[in-house]
């Protein structure tokens, strides 16, 4: 089979519904496109594969920013990845990434991988963990909270868009990996249409208000009626929680793990250094499992090594290889510390070498250049450059994603 069964172009907004359809399907799930979901649509930012009059494939990306490092930068988040199962492995997925990476404005674009095996091959790769939690809510033993003047309360739905918005951007300048949300993208997460409940409550949104009357964080959760041979047996999914603070983190997750008639409580999306640990006396029960999160892929390698700071100062000559991208391949000259950074082309010797990916998957600071030169993906030429642009590139807070886009 070759390639030219198939075009690819940009959507058009009258081509919405049908798009959605073809991902859904190729997904294996249901989906009833509503006005909002055609309201954010980029149809420019979104490549269709047709052959005939049939659409076979589809990508794309949606305009938010990411933070990273020191900054918060705008990303490519791509979704939307399918492809007709008639038409699989002819080629599409490849020319879809290939015309999309090479389109994209931004300096960087980031993706949830459905599957492990997929988006390495275009220079994507996994930047930030994920930890998933599965609770056993009888054994875990929650610290107790000494209550000041601080309250849980919980937030109506229509309020939580204005209420939770500045809480999410101040936990951008904190941590690296988390997306921003506009305000149709906060009434996107906060969609709570009853078929897509499996059986659970109407979300709940908790929110911590500190002594002064302030909110500092919040909680997304459900909870689902189950009844053992025991008794009640009630399990607690939490989507999001978002704390500023020691003390909302600890109210929170002490309200959410002491909640009657429950047995169990699962969360997907804690960070790799998540605290929790250290408020319960059996962190065992947390029942800790590692996942991949955030995968990034640098779309303008200049562009984004200045966008981003340092941990402590780097001045040091790398040499990129990029199969796909022309611009990316060369060597660049980057100087930077906490408050600044500058990346230009250099005709110099390098210090150091390694491809787009490892590039990719240390950008954001939670993986570690030294982890690649064990298995020679990134090769030192200057004695001592690995240790010193390993600890430049690493960031205090380590990245995660708090929602899967
Ligand atoms: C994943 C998917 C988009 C791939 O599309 P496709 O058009 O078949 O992919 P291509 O033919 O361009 O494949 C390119 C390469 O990737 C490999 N590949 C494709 N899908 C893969 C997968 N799921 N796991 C591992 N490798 C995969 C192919 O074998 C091929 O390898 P090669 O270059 O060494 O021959 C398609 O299988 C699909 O729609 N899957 C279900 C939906 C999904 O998972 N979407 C991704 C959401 S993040």
């Amino acid at each position: 089979m070759v390639n030219s069964e198939y075009v690819l172009r940009p959507a058009t907004a009258d081509d919405h519904d049908r798009f959605v359809s073809l991902f859904a399907t190729s997904m294996m799930f249901e989906s009833t496109p509503t006005d909002l979901d055609r309201e954010l649509f980029e149809p420019e930012r979104a490549l269709l594969a047709v052959d005939g009059d049939k659409l076979v494939g589809t990508a794309k990306a949606m305009s938010r920013d990411l933070s990273v490092p020191g900054a918060v930068v705008p990303a490519a988040h791509v979704t939307a990845v399918g492809v007709r199962a008639t038409h699989r492995r002819r080629g599409i997925l490849s020319s879809l990434m290939s015309r999309q990476l090479r389109e994209v404005p931004e300096a960087l674009a980031v993706l949830w991988a459905s599957e492990p095996g997929i988006y390495g091959r275009f220079g994507y790769a996994p930047a930030a963990w994920g930890v998933s939690y599965e609770v056993d809510l009888r054994k875990v033993g929650p610290h107790p909270v000494h209550r000041g003047a601080d309250r849980i309360e919980e937030l109506p739905v229509e309020d939580a868009p204005a209420q939770l918005a500045p809480m999410l951007r101040e936990l951008q300048t904190k941590r690296p990996g988390v997306s921003g949300r506009s305000e149709q993208a906060w009434r996107k997460r906060l969609q709570d249409e009853p078929e897509s409940r499996g059986g659970k409550t109407a979300r709940l949104i908790l929110v911590h208000r500190d002594q002064a009357g302030s909110l500092d964080g919040y909680a997304l959760w459900r909870g689902k009626l189950s009844w053992g041979s025991g008794g009640p047996a009630n399990e607690v999914t939490v989507e999001e929680l978002v704390a500023l603070h020691p003390t909302a983190y600890h109210a929170l997750w002490h309200h959410l793990l002491t909640l009657d008639l429950a047995a169990k409580l699962e969360f997907g999306h804690a960070a790799l250094d998540e605290p929790l640990q250290q408020f319960v006396s059996n962190p065992v029960a947390l029942n800790r499992r590692l996942t991949e999160s955030l995968w990034v892929r640098l779309t303008d390698v200049r562009r984004a090594l200045t966008q981003r700071r340092y941990a402590s100062p780097v001045d040091v000559v790398v040499e990129v290889s990029d199969d796909l991208i022309d611009d990316n391949n060369g060597r660049f000259h980057l100087t930077g510390d906490t408050e600044h950074a500058t990346c230009e082309r250099t005709e110099s010797t390098p210090d150091l070498s390694l491809s787009v990916g490892e590039l990719s998957a240390t950008y954001l600071g939670g993986r570690s250049l030294a982890e690649f030169a064990a298995t020679g993906r990134v090769s030192e030429h200057t004695p001592g450059a690995l240790p010193v642009t390993t600890a430049a590139f690493q960031w205090p807070a380590v990245p995660a994603s708090i929602e899967i886009f």
